[in-house]
């Protein structure tokens, strides 16, 4: 790992990428090994209500995803994202309100990042490529809100119905779907590219039978 001296990062792979964290200065694309990206978290304050959660990501440990049976096979080796450089000045602020924010059933763990080949090494802790060190958040098998392999048309049906405070859960997952697609030329996600496109069927189909249903 690179000496990053007492810089302090934190790593997105969700909203995150779209939505950066407070007192952030540096923005980083790349990715994270050893994790399979699904749509296996309940979400009860964002995406969905306690009595309707909807369904967001979190990232699952890849020698735990090869011991079940899941629909989306083959995930790529890499789950792209960003990393967020806090504010040197902000650090002990911000370290301080990640320890106490209870994040529906997300716990805090430490991970490598890579950085993508084409970010300026002037960016980079210590001006080096090598990996660094991120905070990252995951939603682990053993806590409430986690959901496990879904049906990928029961789970698009799922999201394209779902709606919480902070919007539509389709709106998540296409946000998602597009903030992956703008960091590089290779950080789609076959899960995440599937789901979007069984939510726009959905949509589509919905939205006709609302105009039939309006002539009548
Ligand atoms: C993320 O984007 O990495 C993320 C956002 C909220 C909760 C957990 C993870």
């Amino acid at each position: 790992l690179a000496d990053q001296g007492s810089e302090f990062w934190i790593f997105g792979y969700g909203s995150l990428i779209w939505k950066p964290p407070p007192h952030f200065d540096r923005r980083i694309p790349g990715w994270v090994t050893g994790y399979v990206r699904r749509f296996w978290q309940a979400s009860q304050d964002h995406r969905g209500t306690p009595e309707a959660p909807g369904r967001v990501v979190t990232l699952i440990e890849r020698s735990y995803w090869e011991s079940l049976t899941d629909h989306h096979d083959k995930p790529p080796d890499k789950v792209w994202g960003v990393a967020y450089r806090i504010i040197p000045e902000r650090v002990a602020e911000v370290k301080e309100y990640l320890d106490i924010r209870e994040i529906n059933g997300y716990t805090i763990h430490y991970t490598p990042f890579y950085p993508a080949p084409d970010v300026d090494s002037a960016q980079l802790p210590n001006g080096s490529r090598e990996p660094f060190k991120t905070l990252v958040y995951i939603g682990t098998p053993d806590n409430d809100q986690f959901v496990g392999p879904q049906d990928p048309q029961g789970l698009a049906e799922h999201i394209y119905r779902s709606e919480g405070p902070s919007g539509l859960n389709r709106d998540y997952l296409w946000g998602l779907e597009r903030a992956l697609n703008e960091l590089s030329p290779e950080s789609g996600d076959d899960h995440v590219t599937d789901l979007a496109n069984r939510v726009r069927a959905i949509a589509e189909k919905e939205g006709k039978a609302a105009e039939v249903l309006a002539g009548l």
